[in-house]
């Protein structure tokens, strides 16, 4: 009889596997069943010690205890690891007409100050004003009035409102609406290109792989239309160093955009800009949501 550590530890996962063959969700168990079969083999592969098993435990503790209201360290986790940007890409790679997408990041807010049109989200901070205009459409072409625009970005020293620990710093995002043509416009300042936050876990695990941590200067978009999916994305800045190792894996090719030098622009509505500027023009389209062109009607 064959009884190598190898047979056993074949048992032991087929074992595992059986247990959770009887999940009443189809769904549930071919997920715990890949889940174990990919942990097992994993497992088999690495050989860990117990030492090292119990440091990847700790790890993954410390990544959940210091996430907070305004950190979450497994978003960054996900992201580093490129498990962020595939399950975009399984989600979203399909290609067509509309525009691509990119990691949510772990600086979202859910309802950020709505800013009128040609508002300005920058309210005083230091920095190049920026001012930024485009149209929302549907994919195939029809503007789309009254679209939610959320906009969040990095300072000019590259931070976030919520890497302060203060809860009442609160800069650089907002919530348009586009008009009866699809037009959204707002000031701001220029991003800047910046560090994930290295201070715990996902930090240490950057430095152990001898990876920086700099992701290249963007505006992030998230834009939701009746009868349309959400959209996420970000638009990057142009010539940035980092766009070619962005920590996260998230920049697109079509993501990229010039952030041109100005001292003049007639916008897309509003009177004209007589003042030097950086000035970004980019026009977002949505897909349809499945079964739209029927609930339309
Ligand atoms: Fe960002």
């Amino acid at each position: 009889m064959e009884h190598s550590k190898d047979a056993v530890a074949d048992r032991l996962t087929a074992e595992v596997v059986a247990k959770v063959a009887h999940a009443p969700s189809p769904r549930v168990r071919e997920t715990l069943q890949a889940l174990v079969r990919h942990l097992h083999a994993f497992v088999r592969d690495v050989q860990p010690t117990e030492s090292e098993w119990a440091a990847a435990i700790d790890f993954l503790t410390r990544t959940g205890q210091i996430c907070t209201d305004r950190r979450q360290e497994f978003i960054l986790l996900s992201d580093t690891l490129g498990v962020s940007m595939l399950v975009d890409q399984i989600n979203h790679g399909r290609g067509g007409a509309t525009t691509e997408t990119t990691v949510l990041g772990p600086f979202y807010v859910a309802s950020p100050p709505d800013i009128p049109a040609g508002g300005d989200i920058a309210k005083g901070l230091p920095g190049e004003a920026l001012f930024v205009e485009g149209v929302v459409s549907s994919e195939g072409g029809a503007p789309l009035a009254d679209a939610v625009v959320d906009v969040w970005q990095s300072d000019d020293q590259g931070r976030y409102d919520l890497q302060f620990d203060d809860p009442s710093v609160f800069f650089l995002r907002g919530r348009l609406r586009t008009d009866d043509k699809g037009r959204f416009s707002f000031w701001s300042i220029m991003p800047q290109s910046y560090p994930i936050p290295t201070d715990g876990p996902v930090g240490a695990l950057l430095a152990s792989a001898g990876r920086h941590a700099y992701r290249p200067a963007h505006v992030h978009f998230r834009i939701a239309a009746p009868g349309h999916h959400d959209l996420v994305t970000h638009v990057f800045v142009r010539g940035d160093k980092y766009l070619d190792s962005d920590v996260v894996f998230g920049v697109k090719e079509s993501l990229i955009a010039d952030f041109e030098r100005r001292d003049r622009t007639v916008p897309l509505a509003g009177a004209p800009i007589d003042r030097p500027h950086r000035y970004l023009r980019y026009d977002f389209a949505v897909a349809r949501a499945a079964g739209d062109a029927l609930a339309a009607g």
